[in-house]
Formats: C-alpha cells, sequence, structure tokens
C-alpha cells in the first residue's frame, strides 16, 4: 500500500500526535554538568571562550551546585585548577588537592547529588601533558600508577564514579586493580573510552588551564578522527578491564561511534558534548544564527537517539530549566 492512501503526515498533524509518538526523550537525569574548580580564585572568573562557564572558587561552587541541584540536575563532572603544577603532575593526587577538597565539600552538603570525577594528569602537569615524560616521549606504564594514585585519593575523598579520560593503555584495568586492593570495590569506573584527538576541546583547555606547552601532541594516545574499529576496539578492552560506563567524545562529530558502542556493547554510554560543540552552538546562537534553547536541544535528542543513556554538557542547567 501507498500514496494515497498511506499518508505519514496524519501523525505529525498536532502537537499533541508528535508527543505521544515520540520515541526519544530526554530526561534530567540523563544529564550531567562539569563544573571548573580554581584553587587560586577567591570567587567566580567567567570563562572568555565558553559564554556562560565560569572557573569557580571554593566559595562559589556552593552555591552553584545548590543551584543546579534545585534546578534537578542529578549528576556533575569536576574538573580542577591547582595553584601549582609539577613535572610530573603529583599534585593530583595530593590528599588535599582542589579535587579532593571539592569531592568532600559537595559530598557533605549535597550526599545524594552524584560526584563524578575527571582522572587525567593534563591539568597538573606543568608541560600539560596527559601522562609522565620521559626524553620527550610518553610514559604510558608510568602514569598508570599515577592514575591509580589519583583515583584512590578521589575514592579516600568520596568520589561517586571515577572517570579516567587520559586514553592510556590499561588504565581502566590498573584503576581498577587499584581501587579494589584498597576495599573500593564499589566505586564505579566511567572511561572515557573513546576519546578521539579534537579540535572540539579548544575552549575546554583555556577553562582547565591545560593548554600546555608545544611539545603536547594528544595525538599519539587519544584516537585518530580516521577511526572506528579502532574506537571499537578501545571500548571492547575497556568493557574486559572492568569500565562500568563507556564515554564517548566528543558526541555530534561522532554519533556513529555513539551508536556502535552502544549496540557493540552492554554498558550504558556516555556521550560528552565538549566545549567546543557548546562555544560553537552558544556563539551563533548569540549571533542569531539559532534559537538557543531550541538548537541545543535538538543536538541533544539527536546524541541520545544515537545511543546515548546519558549526556555530558554545559548547557544541562539550561535544559533542566526549561525542562521544568
Ligand atoms: C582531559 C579532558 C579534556 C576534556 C575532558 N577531559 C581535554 C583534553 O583531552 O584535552 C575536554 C572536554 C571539553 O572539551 O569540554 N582531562
Amino acid at each position: 500500500m501507498t500514496f494515497p492512501t498511506v499518508r505519514l503526515l496524519r501523525n505529525r498533524q498536532t502537537k499533541e500526535l508528535r508527543n505521544i509518538l515520540a520515541e526519544t526523550a530526554l530526561h534530567k537525569s540523563d544529564l550531567i554538568m562539569p563544573f571548573f574548580i580554581n584553587e587560586t580564585l577567591q570567587e567566580k572568573k567567567a570563562v572568555e571562550k565558553m559564554p556562560g562557564i565560569c572557573q569557580h572558587s571554593f566559595s562559589s561552587l556552593l552555591p552553584e551546585v545548590e543551584r543546579i541541584v534545585n534546578l534537578g540536575l542529578s549528576s556533575v563532572i569536576l574538573f580542577g585548577i591547582p595553584e601549582e603544577k609539577d613535572p610530573h603532575g603529583n599534585v593530583a593526587f595530593h590528599s588535599h588537592g582542589v579535587i579532593q577538597k571539592a569531592i568532600q565539600e559537595i559530598k557533605k552538603h549535597f550526599p545524594h547529588l552524584i560526584v563524578i570525577a575527571d582522572c587525567c594528569l593534563c591539568e597538573y602537569t606543568s608541560g600539560g601533558h596527559c601522562g609522565i615524560m620521559e626524553e620527550g616521549k610518553l610514559n604510558n606504564d608510568a602514569t598508570l600508577a599515577s592514575l591509580q594514585k589519583v583515583a584512590l585519593s578521589y575514592a579516600e575523598s568520596g568520589v561517586d564514579i571515577i572517570a579516567p579520560s587520559g586514553m592510556m593503555d590499561g588504565m581502566v584495568q590498573a584503576i581498577r586493580a587499584g581501587l579494589d586492593a584498597h576495599h573500593h570495590e564499589m566505586v564505579p569506573i566511567m572511561s572515557y573510552a573513546v576519546k578521539y584527538a579534537s579540535q572540539f576541546y579548544g575552549p575546554f583547555r583555556d577553562a582547565a588551564g591545560s593548554s600546555g606547552d608545544a611539545t603536547v601532541d594528544r595525538k599519539v594516545h587519544q584516537l585518530d578522527p580516521r577511526q572506528s574499529r579502532e574506537a571499537v576496539r578501545e571500548a571492547l578492552l575497556d568493557v574486559e578491564e572492568g569500565a562500568d560506563y563507556l564515554m564517548v567524545k566528543p558526541a555530534l562529530p561522532y554519533l556513529d561511534m555513539i551508536y556502535q558502542v552502544k549496540t557493540r556493547t552492554l554498558l550504558p554510554v556516555v556521550a560528552y558534548q565538549v566545549s567546543g560543540e557548546y562555544a560553537m552552538l552558544k556563539l551563533a546562537a548569540k549571533q542569531g544564527l539559532f534559537q538557543e534553547w531550541e538548537v541545543f536541544y535538538e543536538t541533544l535528542i539527536g546524541i541520545k537517539r544515537a545511543g546515548a543513556d546519558l549526556i555530558i554538557s554545559y548547557y544541562a542547567d539550561e535544559i533542566a530549566k526549561r525542562l521544568n
């Protein structure tokens, strides 16, 4: 049977019909809000390249967390900017480090908020490298020992989920073993399993102060955008190493990978709508090219339709406002 007996427009005639037929939904509980905490600040400071986003001081953090809790969001991911960096990024596992303190403060006041901590060295090494460098080369295995210590210090501070983002071989296995050896076997790992070497991280490096020096070349550990089967291998290896969630990042240019990870594994899939995606839409909306809320909603629905169960987005609070 076909036209004119079949008419697809019948089901699209009214908002009510479109609503009851909607296949994809976006809920507040799907969204994870990122926060930057800068321990050198007395008050919050706007991030120039990300309109609407701030680096927080310890005093501006809690009111802001309270605001997003009141909006009905249930989870946050934290990034820290330490006062001092060192060549090996050892400040990252200091027991009174910026993230360790932030986790404790947030969990003390908002025990039900899910606190996720990004676990990488790039914000803590003086060169901005995600790992330990030796004679100009990334030492993957030496980096694992540091990541174990960082993850353990986050767990001891009361974090709910550890999110290793450095794309080191064996990072999930190492962190799992380190946590388990210290009785943190119930702390889940959200692995940045499929993380591409992307231009879209540009504004983040400004926000997190992790641009680094001229020798930083993340292409030696992050995925090449021309790869897709290698990305699936990354995801499958992380499943075997004991990951509890798999992340794909960035989101919009990699919807095919969100779909593949969803269909080829059984783990919850997290997509990260990264800083460059946020800034691009935000700036274009400011120029009048798009309706801001509508364009963000459309991209987030697209990311969910591709298979994401959860989405990290700098626009999470604005979406929550409108969904209320
Ligand atoms: C690494 C990390 C990065 C992002 C999240 N975790 C930066 C990088 O790999 O250079 C990027 C997130 C974004 O662009 O919003 N700690």
